[in-house]
């Protein structure tokens, strides 16, 4: 399926697109404008619809493969929801956080629905940090106790007690002292776990699947165990599922693999369509909790979590899902992608280490880190937005929206293939220079990066503007 005029936005020309770039530069960060160009991602999503969005100043259509890692699973642009948002706005504002509502209390029994068992009590948040904090708060709160648990290399957001819980100094480093009583063990070690809870642990706080961190997918039995320690301690386990949510991993949530149910989850991005913000968090009703929910209920409030309008859209996103179970489909297709990438790394074992993750939540990690924005670089050019994780550039995710056809998946490794192809032909001047471990250094140094693709593209730029050489890059 092409992207589509949405028949809204006014068709941008060039001159219109570089005045946009320049106030961009001015008023908002000149590094990314330059980063992007590097890339070839200096495009305008003018038009978006289903898995593709449309830079109508140069015709540039792409495949979102990147989705804000996890935001757009119903798709780009989703009518189904675009239609429950547009009934919302006729009659509906944001609503009273204060005042019983409707809608707040449909979407709080169509979440527990979809949840599993047990996860039946619910708190809006109006994002993924928001709901982090809240689930934070709330474990703190009910045990009285000090300290969390977070894992190496975890992504929770930017906000206070999420912030505290990202498992890299590089999010920590500048805005410390952080929250006391965090502290970090390797994910996926249940030793290190075991020795690390004890009568002083509030939450054990953990992404299934970590997703920034380059898509490392948690062992059931990894997960069984902080079930069980938990319950010996009395501590609560948090699951972030804000990426992993709303059938990305080909289950409603990534929790249902392993049959772990934590005691709070706390969700965002797709609950909200992609259209409108939104988040939540869904926790048992434990006596620990009830005693402390009684006195503080309004220990987590939020304006913009579980309006009026977001909780229509959001309802509109779970029915959507749940009609055409949408996370059999995310199964399908990403069974589908994960063999081809199996296949292209079997071929290509000088570039492509390992292909891993569940659903259409897959990571590429390359051999070098210079790789991953390589790839980016060559899959932009073939037509496929896909990031590298920010916790580790060498693995490139691959996030489609969940909505991606058979057709949709092959054109992805199609690109896939291409971009391959064309980091094959550097193969000969990059790998001896990884030899050398300042060369590699350099390489792997961001802005050495976009230095050197800066230069590339200019040049290219140039190659084009030449009567007879030239041919724009669609
Ligand atoms: C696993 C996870 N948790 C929390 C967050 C924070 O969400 P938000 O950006 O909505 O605050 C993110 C965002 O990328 C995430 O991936």
């Amino acid at each position: 399926m092409r992207a589509k005029s949405s028949g809204k936005g006014a068709v941008l020309g060039r001159g219109e697109k570089k005045r946009i770039e320049e106030q961009f530069a001015r008023h908002i960060n000149r590094g990314q404008v330059k980063y992007l160009k590097a890339g070839h991602l200096d495009v305008l999503e003018t038009m978006r619809r289903g898995i593709r969005f449309t830079d109508e100043a140069t015709g540039r259509t792409m495949i979102d493969c990147f989705t804000s890692a996890g935001c757009f699973n119903v798709g780009r642009g989703n009518p189904v929801v675009l239609a429950a948002l547009e009934k919302a706005l006729d009659s509906l504002d944001m609503g009273s956080w204060m005042l019983l509502s409707p809608w707040k209390a449909a979407l709080a029994r169509e979440l527990v629905e979809v949840a599993p068992r047990g996860l039946d009590r619910v708190f809006f948040a109006s994002g993924g940090g928001d709901a982090i904090d809240c689930a934070i708060k709330l474990a703190r709160g009910a045990t009285g106790r000090p300290t969390v648990i977070s894992t190496v290399k975890a992504y929770h957001g930017h906000t206070g007690f999420a912030l505290s819980a990202n498992g890299k100094e590089h999010y920590r480093r500048y805005f410390e002292p952080l929250m006391p009583g965090f502290r970090f063990v390797p994910f996926n070690d249940s030793e290190a776990i075991a020795s690390a809870v004890d009568e002083k642990t509030a939450a054990v706080i953990i992404e299934p699947i970590q997703g920034e961190a380059g898509i490392f997918a948690a062992d059931d039995e990894y997960l069984r165990e902080l079930r069980r320690l938990c319950d010996r301690h009395g501590a609560l386990l948090i699951f972030d599922e804000v990426q992993t949510g709303f059938c990305r991993t080909g289950r409603f949530f990534a929790c249902e693999h392993s049959r772990v149910v934590p005691d709070i989850m706390a969700l965002a991005k797709s609950i909200g369509g992609g259209v409108y913000p939104n988040g939540a968090v869904l926790y048992r009703g434990l006596p620990v909790i009830n005693r402390f929910l009684k006195k503080h209920h309004d220990f987590h409030t939020s304006y913009n979590g579980g309006s009026d309008i977001g909780c229509c859209v959001s309802l509109a996103v779970i029915r959507f899902m749940r009609e055409t179970r949408l996370w059999e489909k995310a199964e399908r297709s990403g069974a589908r992608l994960y063999s081809a990438l199996e296949d292209i790394r079997r071929e290509n074992p000088a570039i492509i280490r390992e292909v891993r993750g569940l659903g259409l939540m897959i990571g590429i990690e390359y051999i070098h880190e210079f790789m991953g924005p390589m790839m980016s670089d060559a899959l932009a050019k073939n037509g496929v937005f896909a990031a590298y994780s920010g916790n580790a550039p060498q693995v490139m995710r691959f996030m489609p929206p969940l909505v991606a056809s058979d057709e949709d998946i092959d054109e992805i490794i199609a690109a896939t293939r291409a971009a391959v192809g064309a980091m094959k032909s550097i193969l000969p001047i990059a790998l001896p220079a990884a030899r050398v471990p300042f060369l590699l250094n350099l390489l792997n140094n961001e802005r050495v990066q976009t230095l050197l693709f800066n230069w590339l593209r200019s040049a290219e730029d140039l190659v084009e503007r030449i009567p007879g050489l030239g041919g724009r890059n669609k």
